[in-house]
């Protein structure tokens, strides 16, 4: 790449005309060659070359640019839309299915919501309606924007999910009737679905615990508001396992380590954070295989809520890649406290990075350029990081945010100079606090809603009023002006209805908007969709996966070969969205199932 900084009209001509003719570049190359991410700088051409698909290129197919490069310097700071003014309920809880369809909930235990259920459908509530014919979730269609009521029965406030391999949302947990609750939502392609309430139950009641989809398709369930124990389901001997890490970390009147942070890594162990310590699981044999240094600073789960996020796995041929997590936000101990009696601290400014792989893994302390409590990590197809929602004082809880955070930040993990890893991006105009929400759409937008930090719905609180809209933000990356950058898929091929097997080879033929693919500067990456809620994006994860071959088809289109995760520890069975990522634009992703 170096060799295009040289500015040489010749040379680049040279390589594009031997890129072009060349029909299989070298396996391995992209291994060696580390994918850039959008920040870096691009190579510097002062020309775009259009090749007719012949042998016969003229000078005059050359024309000069017109159009910008996605470029660290003027990278854009994306736009905010409104895509729904009030969907009647609350985003408490997002979690995106295979059919790009969203399942939202609320709590389900304080009322009316704004959303009625469908004529003659009405739950009785104990505690408060009585009769209550509203709906506390819905089912939002991404593709056409519209959205229709779901019934849960009992109460899913503060509750966790998975998807499991069939694509089907598993929901543990809740509040008092939903305390130790199953359900499921399987999703299909009329209005018919909605949600089940499995009749089996958990071993203990769990409110503010986390969940993780593991490599054998079972759901584990960890922690929870006094629930110092994890189990699995499904969970045939209903067996439960105490976990002392979570009484050990509780802090008194404060608790400060709910929805733990959980990250499945590649050698089959569960990563666990709560308050400020972490340590390594090995739920099989119920063993902890190692603990992790304290995290400097704030604390970092509920109420002092931060989030995290486990940083991109780079496959090459190895089973074990690096792993990095990264912790951002949180907040000083008292600091809930403090937010109940009126006093709003400071908010945490640092983020936390671990190799959580070396012998001896240290944090490495970094500054956000904004406080954030109740920040929302998302990991973009890219492989950086957008960091929403939240506010720069108090903590999560009812009427503890002050100062809410509007500016989204994004982190570029491979970044090589700190001062250049943040970049603040475009504010929306709406606060989203405790009992807001955010995912990753399948066009790389970002969906955010919710905020609701009241004890029941009200649109008229002098702070933060009850938020029922969704919104859409578009990262620089989807700007028009890159437009020509972006690659869209025309086909997977070497699978059957893109199901892949571990390990299996497979092909992916894409176009450019009318730009030549810059060899090395292109990434194809799978994202798992997230169960997110409180500021935490369970399931997450992204892999880059090892390009062996590519190949030009026509002018502007391509074909690379790509190897599907070795293992399901890598990437347990499932749906995830395939994204490739030209010179830091990504397509529109296609869904492919991961099965054994
Ligand atoms: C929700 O319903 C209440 C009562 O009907 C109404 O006052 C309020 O404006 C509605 N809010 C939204 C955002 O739709
Ligand atoms: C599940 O718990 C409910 C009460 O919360 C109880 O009525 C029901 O019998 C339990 N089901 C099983 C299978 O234990
Ligand atoms: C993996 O890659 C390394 C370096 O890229 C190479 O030396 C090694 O032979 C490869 N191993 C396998 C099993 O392909
Ligand atoms: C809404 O909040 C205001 C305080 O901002 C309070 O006075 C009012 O009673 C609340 N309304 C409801 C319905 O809870």
């Amino acid at each position: 790449m170096a060799l295009f900084k040289k500015q040489s009209f010749l040379l680049f001509l040279v390589i594009t005309l031997s890129l072009f003719f060349t029909p299989n570049s070298e396996p391995g190359r992209h291994n060696q060659h580390h994918p850039h991410y959008s920040h870096a700088p691009p190579p510097d051409r002062s020309i775009i070359i259009k090749p007719k698909f012949s042998s016969e290129l003229l000078l005059s197919t050359i024309s000069l640019p017109t159009t910008p490069r996605y470029s660290a310097a003027t990278p854009g700071v994306g736009e905010w839309s409104l895509l729904q003014e009030s969907v009647g309920v609350s985003a408490m809880h997002m979690q995106l299915l295979h059919n790009n369809k969203i399942v939202i909930f609320d709590r389900a235990d304080f009322g009316s919501s704004n959303l009625s259920l469908p004529a003659g459908k009405c739950r009785f509530d104990p505690r408060a309606a009585k009769h209550d014919c509203t709906a506390h979730s819905l089912l939002y269609d991404v593709d056409s924007n519209t959205y229709r009521p779901l019934m849960v029965q009992t109460d899913v406030w503060c509750s966790s999910g998975a998807v499991n391999s069939l694509g089907t949302l598993v929901q543990t947990g809740g509040y008092h009737d939903g305390y130790k609750k199953i359900r499921t939502f399987t999703p299909c392609n009329d209005d018919t679905c909605d949600w089940v309430e499995l009749p089996l139950n958990l071993t203990v009641q769990r409110w503010y615990g986390s969940d993780h989809i593991l490599p054998d398709d079972r759901v584990i369930v960890v922690g929870g508001r006094r629930a110092y124990s994890y189990e699995f389901f499904p969970n045939n001997d209903n067996r439960v396992f105490p976990f002392p890490l979570l009484k050990e970390t509780t802090d008194p009147k404060e608790e400060n380590n709910l929805y733990p942070f959980l990250h499945l890594l590649p050698d089959g162990n569960l990563f666990v954070f709560a308050n400020r310590r972490s340590l390594l699981l090995d739920y099989k044999n119920d063993r902890i295989v190692r603990e992790y240094p304290e995290i400097p600073g704030e604390k970092r789960n509920y109420p002092a809520t931060g989030s995290s996020v486990m940083l991109p796995l780079k496959l090459g041929n190895s089973s074990y890649p690096t792993v990095e997590i990264l912790i951002c936000g949180g907040a000083r101990g008292g600091a809930y406290l403090k937010a109940l009696r009126g006093r709003f601290m400071a908010a945490s400014k640092s983020c936390g990075r671990i190799r959580v792989t070396d012998p001896e893994p240290v944090w490495v302390m970094e500054d956000m350029p904004l406080r954030r409590v109740m920040p929302d990590m998302l990991l973009l197809p890219t492989g950086d990081v957008i960091i929403v929602n939240g506010a720069a004082r108090g903590s999560a809880g009812w009427e503890c945010g002050d100062e809410p955070v509007l500016s989204p930040v994004m982190y570029y993990p491979d970044e090589p100079d700190p001062a250049k890893r943040f970049s603040a991006l475009s504010p929306s105009t709406k606060p989203r606090m405790y009992h807001s929400a955010a995912i990753l759409l399948p066009d790389g937008r970002i969906l955010v809603g919710g905020s609701n930090p009241h004890v029941k719905y009200n649109f008229t609180a002098e702070k933060y009023p009850t938020d029922l809209s969704l919104e859409a933000y578009s990262p620089p990356y989807l700007g028009t002006e890159y437009a020509h950058l972006r690659p869209s898929i025309l086909s997977i091929d070497g699978t059957e209805d893109n199901a892949v097997a571990y390990g299996q080879q497979f092909t992916i033929s894409f176009s450019l908007g009318g730009f030549q693919l810059v060899p090395g500067e292109y990434l194809v990456t799978m994202v798992a969709p997230s169960f997110t809620t409180h500021s935490f994006a369970m399931n997450q994860r992204l892999l880059v996966l090892y390009v062996s071959a590519e190949q030009q088809i026509a002018p502007f289109a391509y074909k690379v070969t790509v190897n599907a995760p070795p293992t399901a520890n890598i990437a347990p069975p499932g749906y995830y969205m395939l994204f490739v990522v030209h010179q830091g634009v990504p397509c529109h992703s296609v869904w492919i199932k991961l099965h054994i």
